[in-house]
């Protein structure tokens, strides 16, 4: 990661680290008991928790400045305009885009991709073509391409893993051969392994290929800079990285973005409506069609600001650091199993099985002790597959956790060990 040219918001080398107990005194959700405990919530991969800025924010502007937005003249639909588009702004320069025009407010992830699936991938893949992606994809970054691939006659290709979970890249220059997009996760939502994905975007673009990053492990964790990344596309959502649900953004090259013809047709996506035809909006309107999620946008802004404030290289120093000694401590436990690379390598994710104890099952007991994590295929069967197991427990960690969350984990592991006659 090129940190030297993050921007002035994200970087934060000459900041002093944060007062991490303070953060955590941020988020009013974590203050309450689950079954007679504190919560300990360490499924931050689903979804994380809300500081009260984000949520003061939220809550101001629905009571002081709620109106439509673009439309109205009046003071008050102007000032959420701008709440909005400011919102925008702090975004872009969060990823150190070149222009706000290049920030797609999307409903999450998910929908950043297929946006990029309908509508670059329609225009641009199509019989004989390839669409290369990983193994360890999440269903997001899977799926999309499927469809697109059965309805343009395209083939589709997979980077392998290895047993350590890190991508396979010694066939990376053959398998590039007559692919027209690369989609590739920056960060595994199981095995946690960070990718070397400006390796991988700078090999693809010699070969005339496109690539869209899978930013939703990554942007709410390290500094991310699409420049110095070189992707054509990321896409990341809101509510992974202290905002609200029902937002996320697609970052576009511009000239990309120009030349995709919209997602959704509607009002605001419009330039000039006939009864006949219409044109387009410019970008990113384009490809914002309908009533946006605005109060949801002004969230977003606000964890953005949250996030900057901290510095980025803080916070992934704080996960590294967590995830460290999570895994070491999650390797004195008998019979447990912790899937993906070195703490060094990878995000704060800790996947794992424990003996023949169903990854349910531990998420359940765990609960009874208050502590927070999560069960099943992660939305990542292939990585089930090749693992051959039908489920893992996963641990994640985000901002607010602490060393103390890692031991009522380790603790509550032995709990479960005992329950099922393990010791
Ligand atoms: C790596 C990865 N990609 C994509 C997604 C999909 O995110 P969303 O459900 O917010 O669209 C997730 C969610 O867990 C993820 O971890």
């Amino acid at each position: 990661m090129a940190n030297a040219t993050l921007t002035a918001d994200a970087a934060s080398t000459s900041r002093p680290a944060p007062d991490w107990a303070a953060v955590r005194a941020d988020f009013p959700i974590l203050r309450q008991e689950v079954h007679g405990y504190p919560l300990c919530f360490l499924d931050n991969t689903a979804t994380a928790q809300k500081p009260e800025p984000v949520l003061a924010a939220m809550d101001a502007y629905y009571r002081t400045t709620n109106a439509n937005i673009h439309r109205g003249v009046y003071q008050m639909s102007e000032h959420a305009t701008e709440l909005y588009e400011g919102a925008r702004a702090r975004i872009a320069a969060f990823i150190n885009a070149r222009s706000s025009r290049e920030i797609i407010y999307t409903r999450n992830t998910t929908e950043a991709i297929n946006l990029v699936a309908a509508t670059w991938g329609r225009a641009n893949v199509g019989p004989g073509d390839a669409i290369l992606y990983t193994a360890m994809e999440h269903h997001s970054n899977l799926v999309p391409w499927q469809l697109l691939a059965q309805e343009r006659g395209a083939t589709l290709r997979y980077i392998p893993i290895d047993d350590a979970g890190r991508l396979v890249l010694d066939d990376l220059e053959t398998l590039l051969e007559g692919v027209k997009i690369v989609a590739v996760t920056y960060a595994s939502n199981v095995l946690g392994t960070i990718n070397p994905v400006a390796e991988i975007t700078e090999a693809a673009h010699r070969h005339g290929a496109v690539v869209l990053i899978d930013g939703a492990q990554a942007v709410p964790h390290m500094p991310v800079d699409v420049q110095a990344l070189g992707c054509d596309f990321l896409a990341f959502s809101s509510h992974k990285m202290l905002g609200p649900t029902g937002i996320g953004c697609l970052y576009g090259r511009r000239a990309l973005l120009e030349a995709m013809p919209p997602y959704q047709g509607g009002g605001d996506m419009i330039r000039r409506v006939t009864l006949e035809r219409s044109t387009w909006n410019d970008l990113p309107w384009k490809f914002e069609a309908g009533t946006p999620a605005i109060a949801e946008a002004i969230g977003l802004g606000a964890a953005v600001d949250y996030l900057s404030a901290l510095g980025m290289d803080h916070v992934r120093a704080h996960e590294q650091q967590l995830v460290a000694y999570a895994l070491d401590r999650l390797n004195t436990v008998p019979g447990l199993r912790v899937l993906g690379p070195p703490a060094a390598e990878r995000g704060g994710v800790a996947a794992f099985s424990l003996g023949e104890i169903h990854p349910h099952d531990i998420a359940s007991l765990l609960d009874q002790r208050g502590i927070a994590i999560r069960a099943g295929h992660h939305c990542c069967q292939p990585i089930m597959d090749y693992y051959d197991v039908p489920a893992l427990a996963r641990a994640s960690f985000y901002i607010y956790n602490t060393e103390a969350d890692v031991d009522r984990l380790i603790d509550g592991l032995h709990f479960v060990r005992e329950v099922f006659g393990s010791e």
